[in-house]
């Protein structure tokens, strides 16, 4: 008798926003002729560069003939395109990240749900709450939390994201051996300055414990004195693996690219205590189990860099931040506290109410799909999140008829 891995029965039967997907088409069947608008999940709306549309083509053309056409790539990805990354992203700012650190993959949500396997299951993970749900789920299929009880899995660290703290957490007092971070974050839009992230970074190096940061949101970041990267504090690279994307970056979601920093001095231990460089467990498993990303998507990838790519990439960042300084403005202007939309496309709402029940409001009556809070967790309870990733007549247009129902109600 075949049997299942178990702890798939401790999760929720679906995928927060395939749930919310769900509803959204339940509804558009139960009423056809209303145009929705959806500012739920963050998926881009808008063309890919044109820099990345050229290299595309060019890539592809190289593929129609017998002597540029490419096979397997290295799994890694190709070296034009790490070579890229780690001289714009990292040295660029001071981080001291090499080429051969970067691990080029298909998504970052695939990168954050698959590095857990490197770590032993009896580790004990720190969770912020609310969160990108991927860091949770992918921990529970793995078997390192009991049961969901009241709203949470039994031994797991919360670290709670509250107004009072402005979601960002304090450092977790329990022993924890994986400690996961997003900023700018999502859902909540929140940002980390340099001093407190370096609190983090030496409270890892004290402990022995390992930041998974996730910075797929950095593209976004206005504030000068903001850090892009966490190996802008000194000490990172022993402790912490970052991961990018290009789908927000460059609106690569439906092309998929994007890649995680493994440092060569970041350590993790055998149960002897034995020091283990994570860089070489992560490259054993991208190569066995992946195998890179398509040649036409790598080069698209490393236009990004290219005088034309970034200033393309910015035009296109801008663009999604001045619907989301349209959506904050208008949220305060009606009263609600909003954090995040500043440097971040997600703004991050005190619905005061239950969170499923303004996405209703939302849904029903102005027509717009948002993000119940909840969804992201205990401490989303009367909050919502709503997305800037859409056109931006499409968000005038949704911002109006939000302000009519909530005017009205
Ligand atoms: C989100 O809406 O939270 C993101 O689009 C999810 C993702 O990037 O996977």
């Amino acid at each position: 008798m075949i049997k299942i891995n178990e702890n798939y029965l401790k999760l929720e039967a679906s995928y927060l926003f395939a749930d919310i997907a769900k509803r959204v088409a339940a509804f558009q069947r139960a009423h056809p002729g209303r145009q929705v608008i959806k500012l739920g999940i963050g998926d881009v709306t808008r063309p890919l560069p044109a820099a990345c549309i050229q290299a595309f083509h060019t890539a592809i053309d190289e593929m129609a003939r017998a002597e540029t056409f490419r096979g397997y790539g290295p799994e890694q990805g190709y070296e034009f395109l790490r070579e890229k990354i780690a001289q714009h992203d990292f040295q660029a700012r001071g981080a001291n990240i090499a080429a051969d650190e970067i691990f080029v993959s298909d998504g970052a949500k695939c990168d954050n749900g698959n590095i857990q396997e490197v770590f032993a299951t009896d580790i004990t993970v720190a969770i912020p709450d609310p969160v990108y749900p991927v860091y949770l789920d992918t921990n529970v299929m793995a078997g390192r939390t009991g049961a969901f009880v009241d709203g949470r899995y039994q031994g797991v660290v919360y670290m709670d994201g509250t107004r009072k703290n402005g979601f960002v957490p304090a450092l977790p007092e329990a022993e924890v051996g994986l400690i996961y971070l997003c900023f700018p974050n999502n859902p909540t839009g929140a940002t980390i300055g340099k001093a407190q992230l370096k609190q983090w970074v030496d409270f890892a190096r004290a402990r022995k414990a390992i930041i998974l940061y996730d910075a797929a949101y950095e593209i976004f970041i206005r504030d000068p004195d903001l850090p892009h990267s966490i190996y802008e504090i000194e000490g990172a690279a022993e402790v912490a693996v970052e991961f990018r994307s290009f789908s927000k970056m460059a609106g690569f979601t439906g092309t998929r690219c994007a890649y995680s920093v493994v440092p060569k001095a970041c350590t993790a231990y055998t149960a002897a205590g034995e020091p283990q460089p994570v860089h070489a467990l992560w490259h054993r498993r991208h190569t066995t189990k992946f195998n890179g990303v398509s040649y036409p998507v790598q080069r698209a990838a490393a236009a990004v860099y290219s005088s034309e790519g970034l200033a393309q990439c910015r035009e296109l960042s801008d663009y999604y931040l001045r619907n989301a300084k349209l959506i904050r403005n208008e949220l305060s202007d009606l009263g609600y506290a909003c954090i995040g939309g500043d440097n971040s496309p997600y703004i991050w709402v005190d619905c005061r109410m239950d969170s499923w029940k303004f996405f209703d409001l939302l849904l029903e009556k102005a027509n717009v799909v948002c993000t119940p809070g909840v969804g992201f967790g205990r401490c989303g309870a009367g909050y919502v999140r709503i997305s800037a990733f859409n056109d931006h007549e499409k968000v005038q247009l949704a911002m109006e008829r939000i302000r009519n129902v909530l005017r009205a109600a």
